[in-house]
């Protein structure tokens, strides 16, 4: 793959979104109101919240729903085969609503829309959409939006660049939690993924950057930062100023933020030194998510991971040892062309060895483009999803006895809102990562609150309050 450098959005071309950003607000014709539909990842999540700050700034109303907004923005996730086809038919649906509201403009944004092809496709077959630009181009929806409102054509901006876009507008959809973005892109290939070729080559924010932005999120009160990479571990590399992810989160440890999270790790880069970091560090919490995708050397070999499985158990083991009773999570993908039923077998020892208290699993869906969508051997549907039902059933039994090291501990929580089942209790992630539910009101949300646990219901914590 040719050398590609990172394109810096330059300060004159943000002010150049700023000033198209007050075009569209004194507007008459531009829309009042907008909904974001976001799939996908944090990253999606996080880049939505950016489409808002922009949206917010050129003057629109938040919508309740995507039926009362005259503008509505798919921010799409192409990981999968189901997450496109559930986007699109979305999309499709869409059209009915413009029945009744003839001004209502429909925009997409995100991965599926940076894929080879895909701005053709929009133009020829998606007629209906008005609006449509890649993950490189998301700071110029100002400009794009202007561009709309002047043309009854579709304005469709796909590009393939690796940009970093610093100051954005955001409009933040929790306000004691934040995500902060440390790095952009993949440079891992692994041989199932679509990411590399959709988010673009590996970039890393300035750490200065990344400091500002923690100390001001302190400021305003934010009580947990979410670090999101899609390779965290790798960070720093391009950058100018030596430095790396385990020096990343010293500096920030040392900002005061009572939590700091990160994800995704990536087993081949998780190094001796983070490990450290995280034994020591005051503000970093015990949980780790470290996908292992499979347990057979062979279909790691063929995923390109780049690390087997005796040094996955390894990092578990240090990672363990560093940080005793660590909250440990995953990812993993059953079908994966070619994998035998030993093969799937090694997976399974390793959920069992392993005991995550979560894991994420996936049947393998093959993806234009990358080397395993053309391997011979796909896996037969019905063979693949009887090996994910087994695999989740072994999960679920040892999701319920890592639990069982939870009850009579102290836990702080915070609280994310009113439990679904009850308007008496509250429910928040733990340190450790795992959901916690107690007698609390409205008034908690938000807050950090020390509880002890006393019961495990449904792969639920339930706790009581102890200030
Ligand atoms: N960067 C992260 C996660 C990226 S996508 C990492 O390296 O772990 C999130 C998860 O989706 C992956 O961990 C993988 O388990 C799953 N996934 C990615 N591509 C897939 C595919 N083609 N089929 C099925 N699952 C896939
Ligand atoms: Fe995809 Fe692998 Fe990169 Fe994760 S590390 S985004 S799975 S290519
Ligand atoms: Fe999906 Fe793009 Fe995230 S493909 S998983 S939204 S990086």
């Amino acid at each position: 793959m040719a050398e590609r450098k990172p394109v810096i959005v330059s300060e004159e071309e943000l002010r150049l979104q700023r000033e198209y950003m007050q075009m569209v607000r004194e507007n008459p014709e531009r829309p009042a109101s907008y909904h974001v539909v976001t799939y996908g990842c944090q990253m999606n999540a996080h880049d939505s919240e950016k489409l808002a700050g922009m949206l917010r700034d050129m003057g629109m109303e938040e919508a309740p729903d995507r039926e009362h907004a005259d503008f509505v923005i798919f921010n799409t996730c192409c990981v999968r085969d189901n997450a496109e086809r559930r986007a699109l038919g979305n999309v499709t649906w869409l059209k009915e609503i413009r029945k009744q509201n003839p001004k209502l403009i429909i925009a997409v944004c995100g991965c599926m829309i940076q894929q080879p092809g895909m701005a053709d496709r929009i133009l020829r077959q998606y007629k209906f959409i008005d609006l449509a630009f890649g993950t490189s181009n998301l700071h110029k929806l100002p400009e794009l939006m202007h561009k709309k409102l002047q043309s009854d054509r579709a304005v469709v901006q796909v590009e393939d660049e690796d940009t970093i876009a610093e100051d954005v507008p955001v409009k933040r959809l929790r306000k004691d939690s934040a995500y902060i973005t440390i790095m952009y892109g993949c440079d891992n290939f692994c041989s199932y993924c679509i990411v590399p070729y959709v988010r673009g080559r590996e970039r890393s924010r300035e750490k200065s950057a990344i400091l500002n932005e923690a100390r001001q999120l302190k400021e305003s009160g934010v009580k947990e930062i979410m670090l999101l990479g899609q390779n965290v571990n790798s960070y720093g590399k391009g950058l100018a100023e030596e430095t790396n992810f385990a020096r990343l989160l010293q500096e920030l440890d040392e900002i005061g933020i009572p939590r700091i999270r990160f994800m995704t790790s990536h087993p081949k880069d998780l190094s001796d030194e983070l490990i450290e970091v995280l034994r020591h560090s005051r503000h970093i919490l015990p949980q780790f998510h470290l996908p292992v995708q499979s347990g057979n050397d062979e279909i790691l070999r063929r995923m390109n991971r780049r690390y087997d499985r005796a040094r996955y158990l390894d990092r578990v083991r240090k990672l363990r040892e560093a940080v005793p009773g660590i909250g440990l999570t995953t990812d993993i993908i059953v079908g994966f062309p070619g994998e035998t039923e030993e093969q799937f077998l090694d997976t399974m020892a390793l959920v069992d060895e392993v005991g995550y208290d979560s894991a994420f699993t996936f049947i393998y869906s093959p993806r234009t483009g990358t080397v395993a969508a053309g391997l011979a051997d796909q896996v037969p549907e019905d063979v693949a999803a009887d090996r994910i039902q087994r695999l989740i059933a072994l999960q679920d039994r040892r999701q319920k006895e890592e639990m069982a090291r939870f009850l009579g501990m102290e836990e702080e929580v915070l609280v994310e809102g009113l439990s679904r089942r009850s308007d008496k209790a509250v429910s928040g992630k733990g340190r450790h990562g795992v959901s916690i539910t107690f007698g609390g009101t409205e008034e908690d949300v938000g807050r950090i609150i020390r509880v002890r646990v006393t019961e495990i219901k449904n792969n639920t914590l339930m706790a009581e309050r102890l200030d």
